[in-house]
């Protein structure tokens, strides 16, 4: 298994994850993503998105603003209950009371400030979701364990409403959905934890954790609870406004209970990290799930100053481009190429050599088994793509 120390130095040398303002000697809980971390991220979000919206008909997605009226915090108990300082900060000229605000600590906050406007705008009906991926920032004590715990993260959020009464299935449904999810993107040792109740948020009727087993033990990365009508409750009496449903199958007018799968971007690229590391004899090859690899191929031509060579390579990347992420090399031998895309968990390389030119075809080298095919250049893309979607 990977140390963590492990994961953070490939994270930087290759270009995932580096410290926070580096040059100034960083800033403790704040990481900055660099190409490849960036692309990992990228492609979580999308694979979240994609199978908590894209794929469903009872799910629309929001994007709300980052900062709120400071009521909002008070009304959800953010502000006044929680023990931990939250993120201060001044909107307008001058500094006074009136003028604070605060950067958010979760982004279920703007779902449920939203939830009349979704509901009137977009004509939807019980049980239906409203998901979010945003930052979100605490002013944690103790930032820790890398990018586990930081004091800036991204979270993405569903808030799934239903008909009080039908939440407890609901929440079954919705812990078995996210553990296939995990299962679908190649996460292995995970397991689900039961909160019991001293551990819940103060607005918890029931919460199950999905925890993954880091270097430094089993933690959460997803929580997933059963928030009642706590919000929506208290949302209505502090703006005063109605926000309830109106029930047409049974008349009634009433405010949803509401099921959150909440889960933190950084901390499943964290646990994607440590599950993909592979030492193996002479290499160390990440073995990510290729729906996440931040390149999908890489495309060598076999030497760099052979300018033939270079123009079949570069017409097979261009190619390429327009459907995937693909990087390029032309230094030094393949097989060092070859580790150097291990490293960073790229699928499959291609690489034009003279042949090539003769038979307008290319080699293909898996990433995993490492074997290397002989592939028609006009099969090229239907021959990753079969390997890249399964
Ligand atoms: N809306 C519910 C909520 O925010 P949470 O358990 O406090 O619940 C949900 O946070 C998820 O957000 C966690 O499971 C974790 O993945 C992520 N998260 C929370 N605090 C974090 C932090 N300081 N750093 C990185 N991720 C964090």
């Amino acid at each position: 298994m990977a140390t963590l120390q492990d994961i953070v130095s490939l994270a930087k040398r290759r270009g995932f994850i580096y410290p926070g303002s580096e040059i100034y000697g960083g800033m403790a809980g704040f990481y900055d993503y660099g190409p490849l971390g960036n692309e990992l991220k990228f492609n979580i979000k999308q694979s979240w998105w994609r199978n908590m919206v894209q794929m469903r008909d009872d799910v629309v997605g929001i994007s709300a603003a980052i900062i709120m009226n400071p009521k909002a915090w008070e009304a959800s108990g953010h502000v006044g209950t929680f023990s931990d300082e939250m993120f201060k900060t001044s909107v307008g000229r001058t500094e006074n009371d009136s003028s604070v605000a605060y950067l958010r600590p979760e982004t279920a906050g703007g779902i449920f400030v939203n939830f009349k406007n979704v509901l009137d705008s977009m004509h939807l009906k019980l049980p239906f979701g409203i998901a979010q991926i945003g930052k979100a920032f605490r002013n944690e004590i103790n930032p820790r364990d890398f990018i586990f715990r930081t004091r800036e993260f991204e979270q993405m959020e569903l808030e799934y409403f239903v008909r009080p009464g039908d939440d407890e299935k609901a929440f079954d449904k919705w812990v078995k959905e996210r553990v296939a999810w995990y299962k679908s993107i190649g996460l292995k040792n995970i397991r689900e934890h039961e909160q019991p109740p001293e551990e819940r948020a103060h607005y918890s009727k029931a919460t199950i954790d999905i925890e993954y087993e880091f270097p430094f033990g089993w933690q959460e990365i997803e929580g997933i609870a059963n928030r009642g009508n706590f919000d929506l409750t208290a949302h209505q009496k502090a703006s005063v406004k109605d926000l309830a449903y109106f029930d047409e199958e049974t008349k009634e007018k009433y405010l949803p209970y509401v099921i959150e799968p909440s889960a933190g971007v950084e901390r499943i690229m964290l646990a994607v990290l440590c599950d993909a590391y592979t030492e193996e004899d002479d290499r160390v090859v990440l073995k990510l799930h290729p729906t996440l690899a931040p390149y999908k191929v890489a495309v060598f031509p076999l030497l760099a100053n052979k300018e033939k060579l270079i123009a079949k390579a570069e017409s097979i990347r261009d190619a390429l481009k327009k459907r995937w992420m693909t990087a390029w090399d032309d230094r030094g031998n393949i097989g060092k190429r070859y580790r150097s895309q291990d490293e960073v968990g790229t699928p499959f390389c291609v690489t034009i050599d003279f042949d090539s030119l003769e038979q307008n075809d290319v080699t293909v080298r898996d990433r995993d088994t490492m074997e290397q095919k002989r592939v028609a250049a006009s099969d090229l893309e239907a021959y990753l793509a079969e390997r890249l979607t399964s």
